[in-house]
């Protein structure tokens, strides 16, 4: 794991997109790996920001989201789907068709699930995989005590998941108990994982995750067990890591061939 840790949710967003800029000159195809929410719309915005000033197309580009509500009609403007298009998708040039969620209206689950696993295998697996990450540790919606390999299926939804979403409803009875989901061993499948974490109360969730044991308690400390892995933080976000100086005196001494 290399943990990094800027100044501002704009510094971070600046180091994600360099890394994705650099993944397109390589594979203008690249397989992106979307997570919704607040903190990675810096990270956005900044790819946007980049494809208007012409420095890259995304024509080629995949993408996959990391889940979904269940049962929210179809183009509901909180749905996962509808949030991503919004904020991304379609302020830059990628083909929408090419821009897949967990369907969270299936008739038949298994069906459905295995199918969007099926889906992200055909393309040739995430090459770059964004997270961010509950307060409770969280990764996806795989809930505390999720399986460590578990792969897309319905999860239920803790009321703390519920409370935090609740912002983008009218009340938390509107959010959706159930939702389709990534299993923690799908987004362990990506090649290369960058999770981002800003603001003082993800700060316990980041501790646990780099420093804490592996453990379905806090289900991102799974991500200690992948080969590539960046965690990138602000820092009210870093304030609980123990090893905080040896990350900053790690990334400030990072050679300058040698990106994220
Ligand atoms: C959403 C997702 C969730 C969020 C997490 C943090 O696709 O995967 O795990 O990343 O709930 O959300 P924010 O960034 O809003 O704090």
């Amino acid at each position: 794991m290399e943990i990094v840790i800027l100044p501002s949710a704009s510094e971070i967003a600046k180091l994600v997109a360099d890394k994705v800029q650099k993944l397109l000159k390589i594979k203008p195809n690249l397989v992106l790996g979307l997570a919704t929410g607040s903190t990675p719309i810096p990270i956005y915005d900044e790819l946007v920001a980049r494809y208007e000033q012409g420095l890259f197309s995304f024509s080629k580009v995949r993408a996959f989201l990391l889940d979904e509500y269940v049962n929210l009609p179809f183009g509901h403007p909180q749905s996962y789907l509808e949030v991503i298009r919004r904020c991304f998708v379609n302020r830059l040039d990628i083909d929408p068709n090419n821009v897949h969620a967990p369907d969270g209206t299936f008739s038949d689950m298994f069906l459905s699930c295995s199918s969007y696993e099926s889906k992200i295998k055909e393309s040739g697996g995430v090459d770059l995989q964004i997270l961010g990450i509950g307060i409770d540790g969280h990764i996806a919606f795989n809930e505390q005590g999720s399986s460590l390999v578990s792969r897309t299926r319905v999860k239920t939804l803790t009321e703390r998941t519920r409370q935090d979403n609740a912002r983008f409803f009218n009340s938390t009875n509107e959010v959706p108990r159930h939702v389709v989901t990534q299993g923690l061993g799908t987004i362990m499948d990506a090649e290369h994982i960058v999770l981002v974490a800003t603001g003082i109360s993800k700060a316990k969730a980041v501790a646990n995750t780099v420093e804490g044991a592996v453990s379905a308690s806090c289900p991102a400390s799974i991500l200690q067990m992948h080969k590539h892995v960046t965690v990138v933080l602000d820092d009210a976000s870093a304030s609980d890591l123990e090893r905080q100086d040896y990350y900053r005196s790690t990334f400030s001494a990072k050679p300058s061939w040698q990106s994220i």
